[in-house]
């Protein structure tokens, strides 16, 4: 298989020097939209005559660079911007630390830009509380680089210690063990909070959040995390953390991170949920008031192991995280509500993959399980394909294997195999085949070539349990098929005995078919009342096939929910489809463009390009 370790989308890759420790030194600055401070590169030497070190920035501002241990001041440059990846900062190494085993300590002062990436800064009115202003950050995949130079690349991890000074009413969580908080000595304006992260973790795990936070207990090692205004809430919906933790620990091995805490962030959050080490961030539009959510939290648990602990080696590796804890996900999903959700839950990823793969078109390289990323931003290749392909393929290997209890014994003895490791796709297919040694030719048919490295589809589709399903398919196929005569047939009743999964299912099923009239929106409307859904995902997907169906009373509602909500799943497919909706695209214009100075610097990004490029096409 063609592969190096070669990350693309980090200037700081192949080369011979690694980072050990990094410990950061930072005062949360609100007024100015900045983090003031230092990191200390803690390095060590893999070759001889190596002389310089390089590591990845963007935006950020260098004010110096010295050895730490002798003070002594070591030269440095910074290269011309590269748009996607940042500006590559190379330092000369002090002389001792030129050769083979040699370590050393840099300090780095520095400061990030108000337009960092990874870093929204929220003021008092755009949070729940409306007093205090409010800072996160989502490093993933390559956004640390604004916040720290640092060799952002998921091939290199290292250990972490943090002091964060923040103002004194404020509290300060990063994905570490909390060591605890003091009154700043010298400006009692401003309190300082202590952390340590012992597990060597990958930069793209480094995360931090500044708020008026609070906690609730709702296990043993587990508080969730957030404004007090929705604390509650959270500790109900996320009650089931613990018996997830077992679960997985149960079929992955011990969890080494000490805490699972989950932080619900405000709603500009651009992802359902973050894996950061002790500390899950994830998105309120979770909080449905009836856990209907929750495989977010089982799969963001999961990847403490598959994705924290064995850690694709580049994000052209990407299913390995995703991949495997999709699978896992729906595992721990078996394991609570029986062997059919799993299946149920598969036939629902294939039917996202498909969509995954058609928005890209079928021979778009972004469709390979193992894409080329060369000078790519991983932000603009994200899609379905790694989650679905890849647990497809776990899928389908587990069948080949012929037991599940034989094929989660692999995955356990993989993960204590690769665990503190960044690995590639041949490692895993690898250790595979040699686990399975007695047993290979059952993996004689597999064609792994079209699997890692042919766009589209996979080339096989596994057979699914469909009693979950088949419900779903009927009443969408109701729906397709009723004349306007037969309207009144519909009644609140149909969704008596489905889940909200289910129902999610149905209308997913509903937007892959040809637009319903308007008679039908009206009569959905008034017999499922679904814009007033407490689930997300239901109402989303109801805006969707009202949008579809150009009924234009939804638009109003439709775009205060692509403005509320900067989840990316969420914000990028709404205004897409407004910014296509001719009624409506001028206001969606309009809104979006009023809107932007206050979103994620992600989504406004990823909105206004798909808008650029929908004007393009449109041309
Ligand atoms: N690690 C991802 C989120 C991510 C991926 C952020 C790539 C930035 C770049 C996280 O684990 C994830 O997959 N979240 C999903 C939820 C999941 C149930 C599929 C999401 O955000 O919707
Ligand atoms: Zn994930």
């Amino acid at each position: 298989m063609a592969d190096s370790k070669a990350d693309f989308c980090s200037f700081s890759d192949r080369q011979q020097v690694v980072t050990t420790k990094l410990s950061l030194d930072w005062d949360i600055n609100f007024s100015e939209r900045k983090i003031n401070g230092s990191v200390q590169v803690a390095v060590r030497t893999l070759g001889n005559d190596v002389a310089k070190l390089v590591l990845d920035t963007k935006d950020l501002t260098i004010f110096s660079v010295c050895d730490e241990v002798t003070g002594e001041k070591l030269d440095f440059h910074l290269a011309e911007p590269d748009k996607a990846l940042g500006t590559s900062l190379s330092i000369k190494l002090p002389s001792s630390a030129q050769t083979k085993g040699a370590e050393c300590t840099i300090r780095i002062t520095y400061e990030t830009s108000p337009s960092a990436l990874a870093l929204q800064w929220l003021k008092p009115s755009q949070t729940a509380g409306k007093n205090h202003p409010y800072l996160f950050s989502q490093c993933q995949a390559i956004h640390a680089r604004s916040m720290i130079p640092c060799q952002d690349t998921p091939g290199v991890k290292a250990p972490y210690e943090a002091k964060v000074t923040v103002p004194v009413d404020l509290v300060a969580l990063m994905s570490a063990e909390r060591l605890g908080d003091e009154l700043c000595p010298s400006d009692s304006s401003k309190k300082t909070f202590l952390f340590k992260q012992s597990v060597p973790i990958p930069s793209y795990l480094i995360a931090i959040v500044v708020g008026l936070l609070e906690s609730r207990t709702i296990g043993p090692r587990s508080k969730v995390w957030s404004e007090k205004e929705n604390v509650d809430e959270g500790a109900y919906e996320f009650a089931e953390t613990e018996e997830m933790l077992s679960i997985a620990e149960e079929l992955m091995g011990p969890y080494v991170w000490g805490q699972y805490d989950l932080l619900i962030l405000p709603p500009s959050f651009p992802y359902g949920g973050m894996e950061n080490p002790c500390l899950t961030f994830v998105t309120a539009t979770l909080l449905a008031g009836d856990r209907s959510l929750a495989n977010v939290v089982a799969h963001e648990i999961t990847h403490s192991w598959t994705g924290n602990l064995v850690t694709n080696c580049s994000w052209e590796h990407f299913w390995l995280n995703e991949g495997f804890t999709v699978f896992v996900e729906r595992k721990i999903a078996a394991r609570m509500h029986g062997e059919k959700q799993r299946h149920f839950e598969a036939i629902g990823g294939w039917k996202d993959l498909q969509n995954g793969v058609e928005r890209f078109g079928v021979t778009h390289g972004y469709t390979n399980l193992i894409p080329s990323l060369k000078g790519v931003n991983p932000d603009d290749a994200f899609s379905a394909v790694p989650y679905e392909k890849g647990s497809t393929l776990l899928f389908y290997l587990e069948t080949l294997v012929g037991c599940k209890d034989e094929f989660e014994e692999f995955l356990r003895s993989y993960i204590q195999k690769f665990k503190h490791q960044s690995i590639t796709t041949q490692d895993f297919k690898d250790y595979l085949l040699s686990y399975f040694q007695d047993k290979q030719s059952v993996f004689d048919d597999v064609d792994w070539d079209a699997w890692f490295f042919q766009p589209g589809m996979p080339p096989i589709k596994p057979s699914y349990d469909t009693s979950l399903s088949s419900g779903c398919l009927d009443l969408c196929q109701r729906w397709c098929h009723s004349s306007s005569t037969d309207l009144h047939s519909f009644s609140s009743e149909d969704l008596k005995l489905l889940t909200s999964k289910q129902v999610v299912e149905t209308l997913s099923l509903l937007l892959l078919e040809p637009p319903l009239s308007l008679q039908h929106i009206e009569s959905m409307k008034d017999c499922y009342k679904l814009g007033a859904s407490g689930n997300a995902e239901i109402k989303f997907r109801w805006y969707r096939l009202c949008i579809r169906a150009e009924y234009q009373p939804i638009i109003p509602q439709a775009l205060d929910f692509a403005v509320k909500w900067g989840r990316l799943k969420f914000a990028r497919i709404l205004f897409g489809d407004l910014f296509k909706f001719g009624v409506a695209r001028d206001q969606a214009i309009a809104r979006f463009h009023q809107h932007k100075a206050d979103m994620h610097p992600i989504t406004a990004a990823m909105v206004e390009k798909d808008l650029l490029e929908g004007q393009q096409s449109s041309v």
